[in-house]
């Protein structure tokens, strides 16, 4: 498995799986437990996804040690908003029954927090729960203002990116300040036609990949992590056989001139909850 280094050294997965809209937990644990079955060693959750529970059970029950698996949850805008760090930190170690997690991301840019929780994932850092802590859904004007406060760098920053939201601003902020720049909804989170776009199309008959590894190794030619989320085997074995090929740099042009700024989720500008 392909591997990006973080700016602190921390070794993270080039691919890894989403587990989010995985709320029952059976399907939950079976994915986690597929996943690492299949190879993937990096997992995606949040404490608001609500399965945080049965990700740590599957992890435990892989058979595969905790210390090869790279896990990333998050901290959530009510406990930002609320000052609960440390207890939603240690809550979501709890429900994942591990005494770190690899990766700690602030979810959102809460609006009158969003500065200020940055020196409280630096004290988790510093505790070792967490052996890296970033920030998600965050622009340039966001970093600025952290950046101006903070003593560590965030190591990630996770953001909205797919064929038709390229981000080419945020990519390249993040790329000029070492903060990695990490891909959800990669794959259009199953609310576009960018699979069966016709340039996707003619790429992957060209490769002889599928739509869907064409638009993720898109992204990790970018030098962008991808965490794609599947339940079925079969896709997530696609989803993760994409460093056995490379695309010619005029078809990574190609992709990225199909963006149009189109927002599946929600804008860190409006985003209300
Ligand atoms: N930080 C944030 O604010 C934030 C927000 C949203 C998501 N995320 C993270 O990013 C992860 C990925 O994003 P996402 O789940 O929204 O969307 P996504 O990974 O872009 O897309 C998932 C959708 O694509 C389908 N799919 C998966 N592999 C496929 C393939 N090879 N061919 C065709 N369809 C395929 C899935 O269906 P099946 O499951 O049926 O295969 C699902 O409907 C999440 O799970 C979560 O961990 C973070």
């Amino acid at each position: 498995m392909k591997e990006f280094v973080l700016n602190n050294g921390i070794k993270i997965p080039a691919v890894g799986v989403g587990v989010f809209r995985v709320e029952d937990a059976n399907i939950a644990y079976e994915t986690v437990k597929l996943a690492l079955s299949v190879g993937y060693r990096h997992i995606d959750t949040a404490m608001i996804y609500g399965n945080e529970e049965a990700v740590g059970k599957a992890i435990r029950d892989s058979g595969v040690p905790r210390q090869d698996i790279f896990l990333t949850t998050k901290l959530w805008n009510a406990d930002q908003r609320s000052g609960q760090i440390q207890e939603a930190i240690n809550a979501s170690l709890k429900h994942l029954d591990t005494d770190y997690v690899d990766l700690y991301l602030v979810h959102w840019p809460v609006k009158e927090t969003y500065v200020s929780v940055w020196n409280e994932m630096e004290h988790i850092y510093k505790q070792g729960k967490a052996q890296a802590i970033g920030v998600s859904n965050y622009n340039p004007h966001h970093l600025d203002d952290l950046l101006r406060h903070a003593n560590i760098v965030p190591a990630v920053n996770q953001i909205e990116c797919y064929p038709y939201l390229t981000q080419e601003d945020v990519v390249s902020y993040c790329k000029t300040k070492k903060i990695y720049p990490q891909a959800w909804g990669p794959l259009g989170a199953g609310k576009s036609d960018v699979l069966s776009n016709p340039v996707i199309l003619e790429l992957a008959k060209k490769y002889d990949k599928t739509p869907a590894q064409i638009v993720l190794r898109w992204n990790h030619e970018r030098g962008v992590i991808v965490i794609p989320k599947s339940v079925r085997r079969e896709r997530l074995i696609e989803n993760l056989s994409i460093t056995d090929f490379q695309l010619s740099a005029e078809d990574v042009s190609r992709i990225s001139a199909l963006n149009k700024n189109q927002r599946l989720g929600s804008d860190p500008e409006t985003f209300d909850f």
